[in-house]
């Protein structure tokens, strides 16, 4: 549910939020996860750009803290060339947290995110949007454009915080396996869902492979096709070749699962 009508725009503002400031929107969902999801996805600057590239296009850290961080954030379109500054700061015991619009376009704003725990993987998210604004249309309008933007990111981010429980069970994984059939009657390459993770199985010459198509970073899935040599992760932007190493200095290698063929039956199993 969201409003953009009057009365609950006109209730007084929070303590904190700067007077000149007027409530131009309110954006309400329950997001299918929990508190501290919520709180390692907003602290989770470096994600802008690479989750949410219809609206940013850019990030450079400028400070940060514990629960806090500034940074200056490049707008879509790219070729504009348009960036703010924004500060998130959590106050996790308040269950609240704040972005402000340091600089750029719309500053001074202020966004100010309650959350209602619901149970263990359901929260209720109220988001109350303020700006300086001229008049009524100004207001409206200025309301809208934070809905739909907020809308849409939110639809981003609660994707990213699902798929990752789903890829850290599946990256924890031991001991799983599964049979492929004849290798003979094998289609290479090809990714198969083994205990909840891709996985990769490719031929290098006579040996079969197998590679966790989910990135050791934060879990994020990698594409089943390396492009120009690379599988680019697409919630943090870590790089990494065909055969799973790491080329970008970042983070680990994809994992290895172990391939055995039986030459008598040409049964393949996969295992974690
Ligand atoms: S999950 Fe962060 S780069 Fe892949
Ligand atoms: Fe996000």
């Amino acid at each position: 549910m969201s409003s953009t009508g009057e009365a609950p725009l006109d209730g007084p503002l929070p303590a904190d939020v700067p007077g000149s400031l007027r409530r131009v929107a309110i954006l309400e969902r329950t997001l299918a996860c929990g508190p501290a999801e919520v709180w390692e996805n907003v602290l989770d600057w470096p994600h802008i750009p690479w989750l949410h590239p219809g609206s940013f296009t850019s990030v450079e850290l400028l400070a940060c803290g514990t629960d806090w961080w500034r940074a200056r954030v490049g707008l879509a379109p790219a070729g504009l060339g348009r960036s703010v500054v924004l500060e998130l700061r959590v106050d996790r015991a308040g269950l609240r947290y704040v972005t402000e619009t340091l600089e750029g376009p719309g500053s001074p704003a202020w966004i100010v995110s309650t959350l209602t725990p619901m149970g263990p993987a359901a929260t209720a998210i109220r988001v109350e949007f303020f700006a300086a604004v001229k008049d009524a249309m100004h207001r409206r309008i200025t309301g809208q454009a934070y809905l739909r933007v907020y809308r849409r990111l939110w639809d981003e981010d609660e994707g990213m915080i699902v798929a990752r429980r789903a890829s850290e069970a599946a990256l924890a994984g031991r001991g799983i396996e599964r049979s492929l059939g004849r290798r003979v009657a094998l289609a290479l390459p090809q990714t198969v869902v083994i205990g909840g993770a891709r996985v990769r199985i490719f031929a290098v010459g006579a040996e079969l492979r197998a590679l966790a198509l989910v990135c050791p970073h934060m879990g994020g899935p990698l594409p089943d096709e390396a492009r120009e040599g690379c599988r680019v992760c697409p919630w943090h932007g870590y790089r990494y070749d065909e055969d799973g190493r790491r080329v970008d200095g970042r983070g680990a290698g994809l994992r290895r699962w172990t391939v055995r063929w039986d030459p008598v039956s040409d049964e393949v199993v996969v295992s974690s």
